[in-house]
């Protein structure tokens, strides 16, 4: 059973600190608060402080700090929830953990925790290692991050680890190394190590607690080979609840209440080298519910800092929107097209990058505006339109009068027109924003890229839809509605969203996990592009792909006609007269 958050937040804020440290080291009352010997280095002058207002300990000379269960977790190597339930039962709170799923927890981590270790050593004392410090030191890994961040490497040997971990000192069971992703099974009981020839990257739970690891090539040699591999998915390792550097973080960016979030693990060591410890990363995974609500438990202030290339932006966008929903100040950080932030430190030096994550960042709405800014060519009438619409949605999307008044006066100036017309362009109610507005009947060609484009994004709304709720994706998805597709990537997605909702009720964070990269990010920017402002009905949709049908099975009879040499205008005639639309819809239902 999981400990509720009342129970922890009662026993985190009302435990004696000063009683429950005082219980393993010796404090003496220093003015309002307590010094003691800091039990995490090897100390020598009294350099840990309690206090007893703020309920925390810190360190002036390690920086370890936390409060009472965060020192009890520490100092006698428990897991979060017993480090509650030892100080819960000091304060007369009973916690109830279950202890076979308490035990199997602990055994999985304590797997994680030995793996990460030989990781460690192999990397200090094997010959490969000298070719991976290398590799690291190159890029600007010393020794000190290489201990931070507890890097190691999983040799190039078949079954190293398998090894390690099931001899004598280490009798571990294949199945539990195989249950956490560390091995995988061979022919005729033979096991092999997922991670081979790879830098290994130990990923933190929110406790702190080794769930995962990612482990990057470092030799050239190999071709094809992905950059990074993850644990998969197991019963410890769930990437949407992922924060990596969370635990280490949390004390500063409570401290600092501010947080830089990154899109990898890399990054947020960058940040480190620049003298930044509030920086936490996702896996490279658009960023979930909860994820947000674990930022939200230590500071309200962020700066998303994500690559400067095209999915980094879209990504970008979609977490700006959902941490406005949940209500958080947000800064965001555009790097010069193309770089991370490790690129950017490595090429203008950490002090840049520093300076450049303190002071250099945007407002989320200046970052929506630049960006769109950057789009615009003001010879261009299709362009003008696309900027104005863009500027508009995000603006819908702020819903703040003060600022939509502030945004609509820079359109007016920067296309010289003026804060009348721009505001009643606002006010009209829109189709999608992106469906193409003008067409010119001319041009053929042009016509029937634009009404493929009305498909299309009928067709995003008809994800949106599948998305939010499931009867709609029954809906879209029965049989007897037959939706035809104008798009092969909306086409995988809906299915998806349909065979997700085959096991659940409700649409959930991990569905993210059901789909592919670039699905994720076209998922993504229909859900940030959709609003209630733009949003057509399901009915609509339904309707709107029913024309599309209709144009395709002309189109096939059409062709059929003329290859047994009936003219266009025989075809229209024959189709006029048939109604023959309505009766092959018809004769489908
Ligand atoms: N990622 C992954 N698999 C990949 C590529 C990326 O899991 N094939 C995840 C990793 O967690 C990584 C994050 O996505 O931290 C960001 O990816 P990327 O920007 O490509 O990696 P970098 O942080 O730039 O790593 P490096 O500098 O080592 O190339
Ligand atoms: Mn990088």
């Amino acid at each position: 059973m999981r400990i509720s958050e009342a129970t922890i937040r009662k026993i985190t804020e009302n435990a004696d600190i000063v009683a429950i440290i005082g219980e393993h080291i010796k404090l003496e009352k220093k003015g309002n608060d307590y010094k003691g010997i800091c039990p995490f280095h090897n100390d020598t002058n009294p350099s840990l402080s309690v206090s007893p207002s703020k309920k925390v300990f810190k360190c002036f000379s390690c920086g370890a700090s936390g409060n009472a269960v965060g020192f009890i977790q520490r100092y006698k190597n428990l897991s979060f929830p017993q480090a509650i339930k030892y100080v819960g039962e000091k304060m007369g709170i009973p916690v109830d953990i279950d202890d076979n799923v308490n035990q199997d927890l602990q055994k999985y981590l304590r797997i994680m925790e030995d793996a990460a270790n030989y990781y460690e050593f192999y990397l200090k004392n094997s010959i490969e290692g000298k070719e991976a410090i290398q590799y690291l030191n190159d890029r600007h890994l010393d020794e000190e991050i290489v201990r931070r961040f507890k890097i190691g490497l999983a040799s190039d040997e078949f079954d190293l680890l398998y090894k390690a971990l099931t001899e004598r000192d280490n009798p571990y069971l294949p199945l539990n190394l195989l249950e956490v992703g560390l091995i995988k099974a061979g022919k005729e009981n033979t096991y092999y190590d997922v991670f081979r020839s790879r830098i290994m990257f130990p990923i933190d739970d929110l406790n702190g607690n080794i769930i995962g690891f990612s482990g990057r090539i470092y030799k050239k040699t190999k071709k094809n080979e992905p950059k990074y591999i993850n644990s998969n998915e197991n019963v410890i390792f769930k990437k949407s609840n992922i924060l990596y550097n969370y635990s280490r973080a949390v004390n500063v960016i409570k401290q600092k209440n501010h947080v830089f979030i990154f899109e990898g693990f890399m990054d947020v060591i960058a940040a480190y080298r620049a003298k930044i410890e509030n920086a936490i990363a996702t896996m490279g995974t658009a960023l979930t519910n909860q994820q947000i609500q674990a930022i939200k438990k230590a500071t309200n202030n962020i700066t998303l800092c994500f690559d400067g290339d095209n999915p980094g932006i879209e990504a970008s966008k979609r977490a700006i929107e959902m941490f406005h929903r949940a209500n958080f100040n947000i800064k965001v950080m555009l790097l010069p097209e193309g770089l991370d932030p490790d690129e950017y430190a490595n090429r203008f030096g950490t002090t840049s990058l520093h300076d450049f994550l303190e002071n250099k960042t945007l407002s989320a709405p200046d970052y929506f505006y630049e960006l769109e800014k950057r789009k615009l060519n003001k010879n261009d009438l299709y362009s003008i339109e696309t900027f104005k619409q863009n500027v508009f949605a995000f603006l819908k999307m702020f819903n703040i009068a003060s600022l939509t008044e502030i945004y609509l006066k820079r359109v007016a100036d920067e296309l010289d027109i003026t804060i009348t017309s721009i505001s009643d362009d606002f006010q009209k109610k829109r189709q999608p924003q992106f469906v193409s507005p003008i067409h010119t009947p001319k041009e053929r060609k042009v016509k029937s890229a634009a009404t493929k484009r009305r498909y299309i994004a009928n067709e995003k709304c008809a994800v949106y839809h599948a998305y939010t709720s499931k009867n709609a994706c029954l809906l879209i998805l029965n049989e007897k509605t037959n939706f035809t597709y104008a798009d092969a990537d909306n086409r995988n997605i809906l299915f998806k969203i349909f065979d997700y909702y085959k096991t659940n009720d409700k649409m959930n964070d991990d569905f993210m996990d059901c789909l592919n990269e670039s699905e994720r990010m076209i998922l993504a920017k229909i859900l940030q592009e959709i609003n209630e402002h733009n949003i057509i009905t399901l009915d609509e949709c339904l309707q709107i792909n029913l024309e599309f049908r209709n144009e395709k099975i002309q189109e096939k009879l059409k062709e059929a006609f003329k290859n047994n040499g009936i003219d266009d205008k025989g075809i229209i005639d024959f189709i006029e007269s048939k109604k023959i639309t309505t009766k092959i819809v018809k004769s489908e239902e």
